[in-house]
């Protein structure tokens, strides 16, 4: 069988699968539930400085093809995330801590404590999430992302990742590729949910989420193409040092190949880890595993960003 063992930002991982932000990683049980599964590693919920108990429920729904999200950043705040991915065995794997801040001010101030802790491990800046009413998501603002950037790394210098949300113009790839290219970052991650999509339940002719007016981020297969072409487009367009997580729609080892196939060098699960338990890395292990065999492919870094155009 093809070993998954595999190298991102110059650490290894004993597969390129892990979380999504946000699923399964809010409280310390989950977040060991996911350490003493078959994922390569993890990453935290989306931290803010301050414990928030999200939006009204009901939040979160599982759809036909995927699911709608509406949860308003529910956290138990940056101290214990941090303290969480800080505190772990030095032997045990690299991890991932996801933030955000509601203001640029709030995003540095993060970012100062992350800077001064014990934390060796990934931050990742998630600049967009949908579900924040009165908060855009900030990568749909170029000049504001690229100000921000420019904050930020005028002190931080652990290694960190962006969050985006889907781009649908190739003048944004464009545009936004060139602001990322300017900047140490290590790595993007493409695709968050689809943001503000609305589903209604054919039996009450209601929405299905109360926060605002029903309107939630899409996850699942319905996304799948859209991560797809995020993260081609990005690969086409960073550069080399640049690495992209492939976050979208997965719900089988073939959709892991896809993305991998796109560029991607690791890929988060979701839509697919909500409704299936953590078991779902080792299952998506075997196909992936099941796939290479059988391309006789020997290591990932053999076929990521291999995909052939016509
Ligand atoms: C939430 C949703 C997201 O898609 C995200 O990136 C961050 C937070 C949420 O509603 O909690």
């Amino acid at each position: 069988m093809t070993n998954l063992t595999h190298e991102f930002l110059g650490r290894t991982f004993t597969s390129p699968l892990m979380n999504a932000a946000g699923v399964h990683c809010e409280s310390i049980s989950e977040l060991r539930e996911l350490q003493q599964s078959a994922a390569g590693t993890l990453i935290t919920k989306t931290a803010t400085l301050q414990p928030r108990q999200g939006n009204q429920s009901p939040r979160y729904a599982d759809l036909p093809f995927g699911s709608l999200n509406a949860m308003g950043l529910p956290n138990f705040g940056l101290d214990y995330y941090l303290d969480f991915v800080s505190t772990q065995p030095a032997n045990g794997r690299q991890l991932f801590l996801s933030v955000t801040g509601f203001s640029t001010a709030e995003t540095l101030e993060l970012l100062h404590k992350i800077s001064a802790s014990d934390f060796q491990g990934i931050t990742e800046l998630n600049l967009s999430c949908p579900n924040v009413e009165g908060h855009p998501q900030l990568a749909y603002d170029f000049a504001a992302t690229k100000q921000l950037l420019q904050q930020v790394f005028n002190f931080f210098d652990k290694p960190l990742g962006i969050k985006l949300p889907p781009y649908f113009d190739l003048a944004h790839f464009d545009q936004m590729a060139t602001i990322i290219n300017q900047f140490p970052i290590a790595y993007v991650n493409c695709i968050n949910s689809i943001g503000n999509g609305l589903f209604i339940d054919p039996q009450t002719d209601t929405v299905v989420t109360r926060p605002k007016t029903g309107f939630g981020g899409i996850g699942g297969a319905y996304v799948k193409p859209t991560a797809l072409a995020n993260v081609w487009a990005f690969h086409q367009r960073l550069e080399s040092r640049i690495a992209i997580i492939g976050t979208g729609g997965v719900r089988t080892g073939r959709d892991v190949y896809e993305l991998l196939l796109c560029g991607a060098s690791m890929v988060q699960v979701g839509t697919q880890l909500h409704q299936e338990g953590v078991d779902v890395f080792a299952r998506l292990e075997t196909e992936l595993q099941e796939i290479l065999t059988a391309k006789k492919i020997d290591q990932l870094t053999d076929m990521i960003g291999q995909l052939q155009t016509l």
